[in-house]
């Protein structure tokens, strides 16, 4: 069976992570959650972009050497890996050996093939996107503010042919309805590439930018840090040696919707084509979150601290929010408010409470332990209703990256375990000496834990640490696939009950 193999893009090793580069982290991590769960082999790869002028800009600032700046940063985005609960199988970084030598590797290839050629250029420079700029980027005749500077500059170059797959790539986007997703954005690239398609200048002269990998048929180059970059997921995949089709070609390159044209839709897939690899299965867009309705940024000062969050709630609640606010491929709005609704409605008082309140009437009425469920009346019977085709249902979500709808389900659901619990209310069965009512009690607190529980394994792939903790309250094994987990039984029966517990707490106010 091949590998399911999903990437995030690697971000930018000239600042310190934001709630962006997290979101994009937690999307791929729980896909790659979901399909461990759904029984694949997955190979998960997300790292650092650590070459180019902006790194290079950065660590001057710092009167630091561009190695050591980034070794910083790398242990800063490794962290945000760690404190997420992320769970990555690798973590590349651009300046590493073994992706230097697939970069010289791939260009010398594709040079050999004839297909790199060197020339004079002449143009504007835009320094701050670090790329040539043509007279059709102009807006009202002047450089958009996007690209900062912009200078005239005259200097030979490497320059490799994309012109030559223009008509190849438009037809295998036309032809591939999975190539990009959501389907929209491919519309953009097909729109993008109506108009002819100039040559990429990959190389940079040394005097100019000495922070990159060298050209192998030219010392006195580095390459442009995007045909760098782009590598990076054949290098994770071991290009080169004998694991590589295991997981090659990629299933999801998963990317913000700024990076999809050129780089990932236009360059990547020619560059792969040239040197004669196949091309990734699937690219996965997301769009952005703005801050309280404003782009986040630093002139602006709305950078959202994704450290700040995990320290104050722990990472699930942030996983949560990220996967139930955004419709994958949609922008979104992220505003402390918002965020605070969901981790007290959804997290504290539906799930939350449902689980203090199971944990404290089995301490109090069958000691602690989960009971058996003998009988089963119309409470018992619409609880049941109400569960059957929802895996289904949650599970084809999941498959759509509509987590965002499969997450409303299961919170339905455990509403409605809530409102069972409501119509049982065990603590008044209590209170009677009936053995009638004693049955009722005993499998009212039953039902309450094995719906709690099968609810539970449709969260692992989102909040995989309260659902753990969850399962380890309710003496569950772990659950490291859907199978044979998803099914109604009486499989908690016996099983201890931990002590009453608050899993989200009331957050404090903030100093
Ligand atoms: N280094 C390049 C990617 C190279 S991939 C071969 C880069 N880095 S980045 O740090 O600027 O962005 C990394 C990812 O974070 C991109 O996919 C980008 O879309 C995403 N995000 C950056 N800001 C974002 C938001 N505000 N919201 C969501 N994702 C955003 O581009």
């Amino acid at each position: 069976m091949k590998t399911f193999y999903i990437t995030t893009a690697i971000d930018y090793a000239n600042g310190s992570p934001h709630l962006g580069h997290a979101y994009e982290k937690v999307l791929s991590d729980i896909i790659a959650r979901h399909r461990r769960l759904s029984g694949d082999d997955v190979f998960f790869l997300t790292g650092l972009d650590e070459h180019g002028q902006k790194v290079q800009q950065s660590a001057a600032r710092q009167g630091v050497e561009p190695q050591a700046f980034c070794d910083g940063v790398a242990v800063q985005f490794q962290q945000l890996c760690a404190d997420l609960g992320i769970s990555n199988d690798d973590f590349i970084r651009t300046t590493q050996p073994r992706h230097k030598a697939v970069v010289s590797d791939i260009l010398q290839k594709i040079f050999d093939q004839g297909e790199i050629y060197k020339a004079d250029y002449q143009g504007f420079y835009s320094t701050r996107q670090e790329q040539f700029l043509r007279e059709t980027d102009k807006v009202n005749g002047k450089w958009p503010e996007l690209f900062g500077e912009v200078v005239e500059i005259t200097e030979s170059n490497y320059f490799f042919k994309l012109s030559a797959y223009q008509d190849w790539l438009i037809d295998h986007i036309k032809t591939h309805e999975d190539f990009i997703f959501p389907r929209f954005r491919a519309k953009q690239v097909l729109e993008f590439l109506k108009e002819p398609l100039n040559d990429l200048c990959i190389s940079r002269p040394k005097e100019r930018l000495a922070w990159g990998i060298e050209l192998p048929f030219d010392k006195d180059f580095v390459t442009y840090v995007w045909f760098d970059a782009l590598v990076n997921y054949v290098t994770g995949a071991g290009y080169g040696t004998d694991g590589f089709l295991q997981k090659w070609p990629a299933d999801f390159h998963v990317i913000g919707k700024d990076i999809l044209v050129p780089p990932h839709a236009v360059y990547w897939p020619i560059m792969l084509k040239a040197a004669g690899i196949e091309i990734p299965k699937s690219l996965l867009v997301h769009g952005w979150w703005n801050i309280s309705g404003e782009k986040m940024s630093k002139t602006l000062g709305n950078i959202v601290d994704p450290f700040e969050l995990i320290g104050r709630f722990g990472p699930d609640p942030l996983r949560y929010f990220f996967a139930r606010e955004m419709t994958v491929g949609q922008d979104s709005d992220f505003s402390p408010d918002q965020f605070l609704t969901r981790y007290t409605d959804d997290l504290g008082n539906d799930l939350g409470n449902l689980v203090s309140r199971l944990l404290n009437m089995g301490g109090r009425y069958t000691e602690q332990k989960v009971p058996e469920a003998s009988v089963e009346e119309d409470p018992e019977k619409s609880l049941k209703a109400a569960w059957e085709g929802t895996a289904d249902k949650v599970l084809a979500h999941y498959e759509d990256f509509a987590f965002h709808r499969g997450l409303e389900e299961v919170f339905a659901f455990i509403r409605k375990i809530n409102a069972y619990a409501e119509q049982r209310a065990p603590w008044k069965l209590a209170k009677s000496d009936d053995p009638a009512d004693r049955a009722a009690l005993e499998t009212s607190l039953a039902t309450m834990a094995e719906s709690l529980r099968l609810a539970t394994v449709l969260l692992v792939p989102v909040i995989p640490q309260v659902a753990a903790r969850i399962f380890d309250l309710l003496g569950a094994e772990a659950v490291d696939a859907y199978e044979g987990k998803l099914a109604w039984g009486n499989s908690l029966a016996g099983q201890p009950l931990g002590d009453k517990t608050i899993l989200f707490p009331r957050p404090q106010p903030q100093e």
